[in-house]
């Protein structure tokens, strides 16, 4: 019932308009998104890389519809990508294709990609690629072959949610692909996607063990302790060490395991969401969580 109204509510430009321009709700917001602005973002990756953690730059933003948003996206990645090296912090960057033009001009997106891919070369600076809904999925996966082949540091994120997944991972074997391990935040029909708990997980975990046979070093982004704990024996029987792959966390979420892990001799990143279009992200984080809705209620109400 939440997930639903939550549903109803991230698609409502109405409520969106309300939400983003009131003052309590941008403060609350804070809490999951480093701030509006890309010196906040940079604040955020300095003070989580003062404690042994990286972080991945994350403009907020997605399904652009006209190529002015796109044109705007490529340049905040790119001045993104120019400041972490500038500032030398432990930084990556991702982006979501569907920021890049993906569902209005396909060849633009390309282009886009490619631009930001060779920029961030140059510049020693890596790039992930967020995945979205499973309508852009077959799509994500033939962009992220092409430049993976040109660019292979490249790191695409995988829902472990999603029916499809073992065999989309099979077809990228060849090229020991880089992955972000995810459940998957989107809503997605039974026909497409696991919907319980315990499958979701037993998929998970199969998945990080194909990681560790075929993958190059494996992310898990995932705040589940059994998840955490599993990719760790996964990684010992595998003969990994804790320097051989990665934890992501979201900003703002379980920060006290975050430095547990660090202290304990592993890799951490945290994925720091920044810019103004942070009410999709909200809505998704809140729909994952009721803790979080009635965090943001809270602050609505002044309580
Ligand atoms: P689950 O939601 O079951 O949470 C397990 C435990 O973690 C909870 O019991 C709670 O303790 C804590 N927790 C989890 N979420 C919390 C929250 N919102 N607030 C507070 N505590 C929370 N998805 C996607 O579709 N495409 C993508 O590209 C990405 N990218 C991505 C990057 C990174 C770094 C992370 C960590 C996650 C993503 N995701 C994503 C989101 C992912 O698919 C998933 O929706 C969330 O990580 C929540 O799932 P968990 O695995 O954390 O488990």
């Amino acid at each position: 019932m939440v997930n639903r109204v939550l549903v109803w509510a991230a698609a409502n430009p109405k409520l969106q308009q309300q939400v983003t321009e009131n003052p309590i709700a941008r403060r609350a917001a804070h809490r999951f998104v480093a701030g509006e602005q890309l010196q906040e973002a940079l604040e955020a990756a300095a003070e989580l890389n003062s404690h042994g953690i990286g972080s991945i730059l994350d403009l907020l933003g997605e399904g652009v519809e006209d190529l002015s948003g796109v044109g705007h996206a490529v340049a905040e990645y790119e001045e993104a990508t120019q400041a972490i090296a500038a500032r030398g912090l432990n930084s990556t960057i991702s982006i979501k294709l569907s920021q890049l033009g993906q569902t209005v001009d396909r060849g633009a997106c390309v282009a886009n990609l490619n631009r930001i891919l060779d920029r961030a070369q140059a510049l020693g600076v890596l790039v992930e690629v967020d995945m979205e809904d499973s309508s852009l999925v077959p799509d994500t996966l033939d962009l992220f072959r092409e430049a993976a082949t040109a660019h292979p540091q490249t790191r695409l994120a995988i829902q472990a949610m999603l029916r499809r997944t073992p065999l989309d991972l099979e077809t990228l074997a060849p090229l020991k692909p880089r992955v972000r391990l995810v459940k998957g935040a989107y809503a997605e029909p039974i026909q497409v996607a696991h919907q319980g708990k315990a499958e979701i997980r037993a998929q998970f975990k199969y998945l990080t063990d194909w990681l560790f046979r075929h993958g190059s070093d494996p992310a898990f982004g995932t705040h589940d302790d059994e998840l955490i704990a599993y990719a760790r024996r996964s990684a010992a029987a595998a003969g990994r060490g804790p320097q051989e792959f990665e934890f992501q966390f979201l900003y703002g979420i379980r920060r006290d395991l975050q430095q547990r892990l660090v202290d304990q001799g592993h890799r951490v990143r945290v994925y720091i969401p920044f810019g103004s279009a942070w009410y999709p992200y909200l809505t998704r984080r809140m729909a994952e969580r009721p803790a979080n809705l009635a965090f943001f209620l809270r602050a609505l109400a002044g309580r």
